[in-house]
């Protein structure tokens, strides 16, 4: 007997962190060095998992962010956490929501979803907000026949329809977690979303809800935007502790970090950079998209063009001029100058001339 291939799927974890106040007392300089601790570990996992920072402060008063995290297997989820929790900003933070789940395709059918990209691989889109709750369903929704249940569904839908502009990701724990689902949307307008969730609570199917809360209504944001939410010295501060050299270049990252194949995002000085291994050679684009902001560090390489595809949109851009090649972009990426010194990887903005070094002159 032949069996089916196992269809590849991915692990969905969403994290909580809440930071104890006792953090905000310390001395500037090591909230500062613990912030670039923190944020450094992060992107060290760039390419092993896809993570995505959101702030909650101002919004709940149990959490003050969220690392919505997608990996290949439960390893990489767990070797990140083991990696924040030993970092010096680690031991100022609890977890007081973590939520497990992977993706899966619906047993309900949805004709509509037919030719939309498949629903087993996570795609964060660049939305404002993402709304967050884990479900379960009351054992009666299960007693009932499925053909009665895809009726429900479909006047769920129906409804969700009439919202475009929210997009929903639903990922599966039975088994793995308390909750049966993790439903997260994505949108930028919370009106709206409220609109949406009052207008489902009139549908056939939420009769058969036991479950739904708690609710988290999550800011996206930069890894160190979100950082600076926290208070203490700022990121920006953290990040200028990296050394920019006189000639205008960044250590940004090391060969063993990149090998032929790999992409990764960095930072120079406040800006998010893509950095890329084509067959041996490096290069560094601005990591954000010129249609949409999508981060290009998680695009796909064509090695013998040199270019990357956008992962939302399929626009293409060249790696070695930054020019659009196709999909959607009109606006073209800057480049940025990379050089290698050993094993060191560093690169600089297009624009900066390199610097001699200042000598004072003589009076
Ligand atoms: S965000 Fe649309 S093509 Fe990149």
């Amino acid at each position: 007997m032949t069996s089916k291939p196992a269809e590849k799927r991915q692990v969905v974890r969403f994290a909580f962190y809440k930071l104890d106040s006792a953090w905000r007392r310390l001395p500037a300089e090591r909230q500062a060095s613990s912030k670039l601790e923190f944020g450094q570990v992060i992107e060290s996992f760039a390419g092993r998992l896809l993570l995505r920072p959101y702030g909650l402060v101002g919004i709940r008063g149990d959490c003050d962010f969220l690392l919505w995290q997608v990996a290949e297997n439960l390893d990489s989820l767990v070797a990140l956490q083991t990696a924040l929790n030993r970092t010096d900003l680690g031991a100022y933070l609890a977890l007081p929501y973590s939520y497990l789940a992977m993706t899966r395709r619906s047993i309900y059918e949805f004709p509509e979803d037919l030719g939309q990209p498949s629903r087993l691989v996570i795609r964060p889109s660049e939305a404002r907000y993402l709304f967050v709750y884990p479900f379960i369903k009351t054992r009666a929704w299960y007693a009932l026949p499925k053909v009665e249940r895809q009726t429900m569904m479909d006047e769920h839908v129906r409804v969700g329809r009439k919202y475009p502009s929210i997009r929903l990701n639903t990922t599966y724990s039975y088994g793995l977690d308390d909750q049966e689902f993790i439903v997260a949307f994505e949108g930028d307008d919370p009106a709206e979303f409220l609109d949406l969730v009052m207008e489902l609570r009139e549908s056939q199917a939420s009769s058969y809800t036991l479950r739904d809360t708690p609710t988290f209504t999550c800011v996206q944001m930069s890894l160190w935007d979100m950082l600076d939410t926290l208070g203490g010295a700022g990121s920006a501060q953290a990040i200028s502790r990296r050394p920019t050299r006189a000639d205008g270049y960044t250590p940004a990252a090391t060969l063993a970090d990149l090998p032929p194949g790999a992409s990764r995002r960095v930072y120079a000085g406040a800006e998010a950079v893509a950095l890329f291994n084509v067959r041996g050679t490096v290069h560094a684009i601005a990591n954000r998209c010129t249609h949409a902001r999508a981060s290009l560090s998680e695009g796909t390489v064509d090695a013998d063009r040199c270019a990357v595809t956008c992962p939302w949109h399929e626009g293409v851009f060249s790696l070695e001029t930054g020019r659009v090649l196709g999909g959607p972009p009109v606006l073209p990426l800057a480049v940025y100058r990379v050089k290698l010194e050993g094993d060191t990887i560093l690169i600089a903005p297009p624009s900066v001339e390199a610097r001699e070094p200042t000598v004072a002159p003589h009076s």
